[in-house]
């Protein structure tokens, strides 16, 4: 049978990122006790009120047909937290609600790109961007990112990847895997970059409220010279641990949700009224589940620190937001998934290779900041002893 083309564009860019954590999993189930720190889970479960908030919604009948944009409850929330946040108005009319960043994000490419189209973005970059910016027939052209920039994404790079084809610019702040965060300035550049070449400016938050406490974050769309063209997605998955509740929207231009909302309705025919309810609940909360998640990573990291710096060259790398940490191994190997499967053979301990997210973190180990400190310190030490041995 004949099959789409973007079926072969997207075929063999997933799974292939994620062989460590399939290894890992093999492994624990043949007995061995693993440390896996390859995904970016919340370290706690999504709280008692708002599964509460869900049931109760379902119990009372909240399981109807929705529609395209959202549940009057969660835009009056949304409404209300891009409003106080941002200091200006956002009416229902700026907002979809979608399943997760991840939808939303696909949502977005496919309302603003086409075969043909091209999507500067930076290299490291999260796995599934590759294959959201060519599902929506569009080219990636990545941008290098480097540690000297502390891995924030500069107008500069991104100038010499402008062609004529050029119909956006994703921005990934805070970023995974780096933990970046990016400046108003740099924003700015970014902005009047993306002004002086007609381009959208795309910017996945969902890290937004994982702030580790040095750099404040700064939404893309903070800067209301810049809003005709800016479309930033974000959910509940990271800041509320309610990844498996799938829920999240995208903020932008009236116009833009306006076209966007006959693909939405195609696809999904609206969202689910007590899914809605319960996220209305979790926007309306705050950010305090998120800051405690954020100040336990950034101690996890700051262990990561203290007992990998400089051990046999290794060097780490503490993310200003998120859930994960880098560990630079270019001193030891130049071959990230190499080195990643032999540590875990060696040691029981599992981490991403760089390589999973671009060419730029060759050489790299990601580390996902969500195992408890006993676990981190366990993992370090035996770390520690493998590229001792690895370097003598
Ligand atoms: C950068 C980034 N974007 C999007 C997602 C997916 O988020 P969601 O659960 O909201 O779809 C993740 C999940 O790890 C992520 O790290």
């Amino acid at each position: 049978m004949k099959y789409a083309a973007v079926t072969d564009h997207l075929a063999g860019l997933g799974s292939d990122k994620w062989t460590l954590n399939a290894a890992a999993h093999r492994r624990a189930k043949a007995g061995h006790r693993v440390i896996n720190l390859t995904i970016g889970e919340p370290d706690v479960p999504t709280p008692d009120a708002l599964i509460e908030t869900a049931c109760a919604a379902m119990q009372a009948g909240r399981t109807g047909y929705s529609n395209g944009r959202g549940e009057d409850s969660l835009l009056d929330a949304l409404s209300t937290r891009y409003t106080t946040r941002l200091n200006r108005p956002f009416g229902h009319d700026r907002f979809l609600c979608l399943p997760g960043t991840q939808t939303s994000l696909y949502m977005v490419f496919r309302t603003i790109c086409e075969p043909g189209c091209e999507v500067i973005l930076g290299d490291p970059m999260y796995a599934t961007y590759e294959g959201i910016v060519r599902a929506a027939g569009a080219t990636p052209v990545p941008v290098q990112l480097s540690p000297e920039n502390g891995f924030r994404l500069q107008a500069k790079d991104v100038a010499e990847k402008i062609t004529g084809a050029t119909r956006a610019i994703f921005l990934n702040t805070p970023h995974n895997p780096t933990g970046a965060i990016l400046t108003p300035e740099d924003l700015r550049q970014i902005g009047i970059l993306a002004r002086e070449h007609d381009l959208w400016i795309v910017s996945d938050e969902v890290y937004g409220d994982l702030t580790h406490g040095g750099r404040p974050f700064t939404s893309a769309l903070a800067d209301p010279e810049f809003e005709e063209r800016t479309v930033v997605t974000a959910s509940i998955s990271k800041s509320h641990a309610a990844p498996g509740f799938r829920s999240g929207w995208a903020v932008g231009p009236a116009e833009f949700t306006a076209r966007a909302l006959p693909l939405s309705e195609t696809m999904l025919f609206g969202s689910q009224p007590f899914i809605a309810d319960m996220t209305a609940e979790a926007v309306a909360s705050g950010t305090e589940l998120a800051q405690g998640m954020a100040a336990r990573m950034a101690r996890r990291a700051q262990i990561l620190f203290d007992r990998l710096d400089g051990v046999a060259g290794l060097r780490v790398h503490r993310p200003e937001a998120g859930m994960f940490a880098l560990i630079d191994i270019r001193a030891l190997s130049g071959d990230s998934l190499a080195f990643a499967l032999e540590l875990l053979e060696a040691t029981d301990v599992a981490m991403m290779p760089g390589a999973s997210f671009g060419v730029a973190l060759e050489g790299w180990l990601r580390v996902a900041l969500n195992a408890s400190d006993a676990d981190t310190e366990e993992a370090c030490a035996r770390i520690a002893q493998y590229a001792m041995q690895k370097a003598a």
